[in-house]
């Protein structure tokens, strides 16, 4: 049995030297801010989360990944493991109490519980003529306001290590993870990437809260983040480019292992963070599978990832 079951993702922590630039950067892939203090920088969604994504004033870095306690009780439960921070209050915006962990390549995962949540964001879109509903917007015409994409919550994170097998290991026994799909290459036991999933029981989740990468290098691979739909990735898309200072990774295409549609940027640091929308929801009933990296790793419609996407690791 783990020690406990996450319920899902809470935010990225991630350093930057200036501030103004990561604000305007996340402004510009659609989040709202949420506080800023002297030393950080808290961004939100359309979702109640009160932020979704933390940043440190500081040298570039990775900090770390945080997840939603089912309950306080299991904060004092994560407590007593070796290494493991007293259960502490947040002493940032928002509040609530924390645990503090190192995953295997010294990350920290701070595991959380009780954050102020906040009104959500009002956003409104329009239905869409398509298929067995052909009426949806039956009278009404189509007319998107061009900006960025407006971002509705965190959706996962997605870390390379050298020791797969261990990091993965780490948060399944920790934090309750379970194994919705690992992909090997050659030999079945080479896995080389794992998507995992919150156990929430009966109760659907997406199909991966967490995806760990094979790599020579330890660190963060990407963000990711779930926009209102199919055109608020386009829109996005088109907000990001006309800016002409931004890093495109890779997109637009739709994934096999958990069929998002997706599109990849990086932050003036080169840290990526993605847009989606549409996942695959499934719930512990649908098991975990082994895929060939060939058959796995590879999108249902779009160009394959390139050599920027998939060794970009920033530690
Ligand atoms: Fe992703």
């Amino acid at each position: 049995m783990p020690t406990i079951k996450v319920t899902d993702i809470a935010y990225g922590r991630l350093r930057a030297p200036d501030l103004d630039v990561m604000e305007e950067f996340l402004t510009d892939f659609g989040m709202v801010r949420a506080a800023r203090t002297r030393n950080a920088l808290y961004m939100r969604g359309t979702d109640p989360a009160h932020h979704i994504h933390v940043t440190e004033l500081g040298e570039p870095a990775f900090v770390g990944l945080a997840w939603y306690a089912a309950s306080e009780a299991d904060l004092h439960r994560l407590a007593k493991l070796a290494g493991a921070s007293a259960v502490e209050a947040i002493d940032e915006p928002g509040g609530g109490k924390r645990v503090r962990l190192t995953e295997p390549n010294g990350y920290q995962i701070e595991v959380v519980h009780g954050i102020e949540r906040l009104a959500p964001i009002p956003v409104s879109r329009q239905p869409l003529n398509f298929g067995d509903e052909p009426l949806k917007r039956a009278g009404v015409l189509m007319r998107l306001k061009r900006g960025p994409a407006h971002v509705k919550r965190i959706g996962h994170g997605v870390m390379g290590s050298p020791d797969l097998r261990g990091t993965v290991a780490w948060f399944r026994d920790t934090l309750g993870l379970v194994c919705s799909d690992d992909v090997y290459a050659g030999a079945k036991d080479n896995i080389i990437g794992s998507f995992n999933r919150c156990d929430r029981g009966e109760e659907y989740v997406d199909h991966h809260v967490f995806f760990c990468i094979q790599h020579e290098k330890k660190g963060l691979n990407h963000l990711s983040f779930e926009v209102q739909d199919v055109d608020d990735v386009f829109l996005g898309h088109e907000h990001l480019r006309q800016k002409g200072k931004y890093e495109h990774m890779w997109g637009l295409g739709r994934h096999l292992l958990g069929s998002q549609i997706y599109d990849y940027w990086a932050d003036p640091w080169g840290r990526t963070h993605e847009h989606w929308t549409d996942t695959d929801r499934i719930n512990i009933e649908a098991g975990s599978n082994l895929w060939s990296a060939e058959d796995g790793l590879v999108s249902q419609w779009g160009e394959r990832p390139p050599e920027r996407m998939l060794n970009r690791i920033c530690a």
